[in-house]
């Protein structure tokens, strides 16, 4: 079933088919002693250098670190390093993978942005001590790739949804489907204000996803709407102003985001999910907010 799908009249199977997926138990978050805005790499940036108040970016970072605990995932941490401002978001430089049989693996980012890049080397490394087989893309074909960021598997199975256009290649995606023998469905980014897949689309459970439709392509909305039952839709201020959509459901039911998105709280309670609200505000002067502050692991 390995490949690479990019419109909804190629797919022809159903969500049941796909080999199932263990439930992440873990998340690992790397500390924010050296977070700033330093630079301009997205539109969220702009007039931001300098304006993090670190003390309060602390304060947020461990309040999000025990609502994972408090939700009984294990916290892994590692300490951030100097000069890598942006390491904290630590869902980028990796994508990692695990099968049935419970064998892990993991796929190294390549950094769109120079000032990225050395961050990856880091990531790899603590994967190396944690026993994971660890593989990269070929560098004379692949751009770029910036692990879960643009790369989210869907919840319970061995699928992945990937965004492309502003920090990933496409063509990136035909490795990752060979890598780990699975298809993935790839989804053009249209608008650069949600320049990651993890901004305007979240995996909620197998037949949910939280999304903000504008920043799709129109053979991207329909491959979505062909493989989820539930697609629930964030308005564009809770999208762009509160990252609502850059939020996180690890168990299918308990979902964590970024304070104050009342309607998508709503719908999300309609549907059945335990709301729980966090200030990530600090890390959206980066661009960044709940999901892009951990990466899921088994
Ligand atoms: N300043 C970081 C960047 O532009 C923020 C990354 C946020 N991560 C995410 N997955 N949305 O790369």
């Amino acid at each position: 079933m390995a490949n690479v799908y990019t419109s909804a009249d190629q797919i022809d199977f159903s969500i049941e088919e796909v080999k199932p997926m263990p439930v992440p138990r873990r998340v690992l978050m790397v500390k924010p002693t050296y977070f700033d805005v330093k630079y301009v790499i997205n539109p969220h940036m702009v007039n931001q250098v300098g304006a993090v108040d670190t003390i309060q970016a602390k304060n947020e970072w461990e309040h999000l670190a025990d609502g994972f605990r408090e939700l009984g995932l294990e916290v892994l941490i590692l300490d951030g390093e100097r000069d890598l401002p942006d390491m904290v978001f630590c869902a980028n430089q990796s994508l990692p993978f695990c099968d049935e049989q419970e064998n892990r693996k993991v796929i190294m980012s390549i950094m769109h942005t120079e000032q990225r890049k050395e961050e990856v080397p880091y990531i790899e490394q603590w994967f190396r001590q944690n026993g994971y087989e660890i593989y990269h893309l070929d560098p004379q074909k692949v751009n770029d790739f910036e692990g879960m960021g643009d790369g989210i598997w869907h919840y319970k199975r061995q699928i992945l949804w990937g965004g492309y256009g502003f920090r990933t290649s496409r063509n990136a995606y035909e490795q990752i489907s060979d890598i780990f023998n699975v298809p993935v469905f790839t989804l053009e980014l249209t608008d650069e204000r949600f320049y990651h897949l993890d901004t305007c689309f979240c995996s909620l459970n197998e037949d949910s996803v939280l999304i903000y439709p504008s920043a799709f392509s129109d053979e991207g909305l329909q491959m979505i709407h062909r493989m989820y039952d539930n697609v629930i839709e964030a308005s564009s201020y809770e999208a762009e102003k509160l990252f609502a959509v850059n939020a996180v459901c690890p168990d299918g039911k308990n979902v964590l985001i970024q304070q104050g998105s009342t309607d998508v709280n709503k719908k999300l309670r309609d549907h059945g999910f335990h709301v729980h609200e966090f200030s990530t505000y600090e890390f959206l002067k980066s661009g960044g907010s709940v999901f892009c502050l951990k990466l899921l692991l088994w």
